[in-house]
């Protein structure tokens, strides 16, 4: 690629996307040099002019880019036009997550010529339904597909491609009502005091900035800032949130305060 580095940046709640990303670097590593980071982790001096493309990866979450990936593309300025491969992980449809972002992206001279998306592990269905096995699985032959994609989109880098939007997905108003409540439905999240040890790391992986220790030990504060990620759920080394009420569990969203 000229001397240029390949850029690969991803957003991850719960880590199905950063092994897509990492995977890809593999991939890519054959190709070129590149550099991999989280957009929560990005090195002072990063600069999006100092590479000739970029791979971007993000989740998505009710139907819609994860927001954490959209705050940050809003931030990126460019005037290069950068050729990008976008990606993104479902649990099981991504509807028109990818077009959402790049019709975004072109507005900050991000320019897609790829796009794919990856069925993998369903974050959010195994936390609701944790019986259903369905939600556990990546899509068969995933490995062998990002491998093509890499090697395809590098192909595409060589003749230069132009830019390309995924088409609309009409079918997609059939999820219209899911997508609704997804967005604007937040889950309680319950607090099991006996299990907490104060850790916080909710705290520190919320994306949102939505919750907070209080004083008094263990006890935690959801803000009206939540976006319904269930990130902390997934992080909490001691399985002391839950979607569901059990046992000795506090209805934390019964303590609302707005912390901002
Ligand atoms: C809050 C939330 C909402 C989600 N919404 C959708 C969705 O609308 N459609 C879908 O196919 N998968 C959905 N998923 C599943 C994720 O897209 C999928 O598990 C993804 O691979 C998670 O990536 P991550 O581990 O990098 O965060 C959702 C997951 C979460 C946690
Ligand atoms: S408090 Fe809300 S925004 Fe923060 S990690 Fe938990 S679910 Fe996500
Ligand atoms: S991560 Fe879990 S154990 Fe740690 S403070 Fe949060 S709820 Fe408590």
């Amino acid at each position: 690629m000229n001397g240029k580095k390949l850029l690969i940046i991803y957003f991850s709640g719960t880590g199905n996307t950063r092994s897509v990303a990492e995977y890809m670097r593999k991939n890519m590593k054959k190709h070129c040099e590149c550099d991999i980071f989280s957009t929560e982790k990005l090195p002072d001096d990063f600069d999006i002019n100092h590479y000739k493309a970029a791979v971007i990866g993000f989740p998505t979450y009710h139907s819609q880019p994860a927001l954490p990936v959209m705050k940050w593309l809003s931030k990126v300025k460019t005037e290069k036009n950068i050729p990008v491969f976008l990606f993104t992980t479902c649990g099981l449809y991504s509807e028109n997550s990818l077009r959402h972002f790049a019709l975004e992206a072109v507005k900050h001279g991000l320019i897609p010529i790829k796009n794919s998306s990856y069925r993998c592990s369903a974050t959010d269905g195994m936390l609701l339904a944790p019986n259903m096995e369905i939600w556990f699985r990546h899509e068969n032959g995933l490995e062998e597909r990002i491998s093509s994609d890499c090697d395809d989109f590098m192909g595409l880098l060589q003749i230069h491609a132009p830019c390309r939007i995924p088409a609309e997905k009409w079918y997609s108003v059939l999820n219209a009502p899911n997508k609704l409540m997804g967005m604007n439905y937040r889950h309680r999240i319950y607090l099991d005091h006996n299990r907490c040890t104060g850790c916080g790391k909710c705290v520190r992986s919320c994306p949102a900035g939505a919750l907070a220790m209080t004083e008094s030990k263990f006890r935690i504060i959801f803000s009206q800032k939540c976006i319904s990620c269930l990130r902390c759920v997934h992080h909490c080394p001691s399985k002391a949130l839950s979607l569901y009420k059990w046992k000795n569990v506090e209805r934390v969203w019964e303590n609302t305060l707005d912390i901002s």
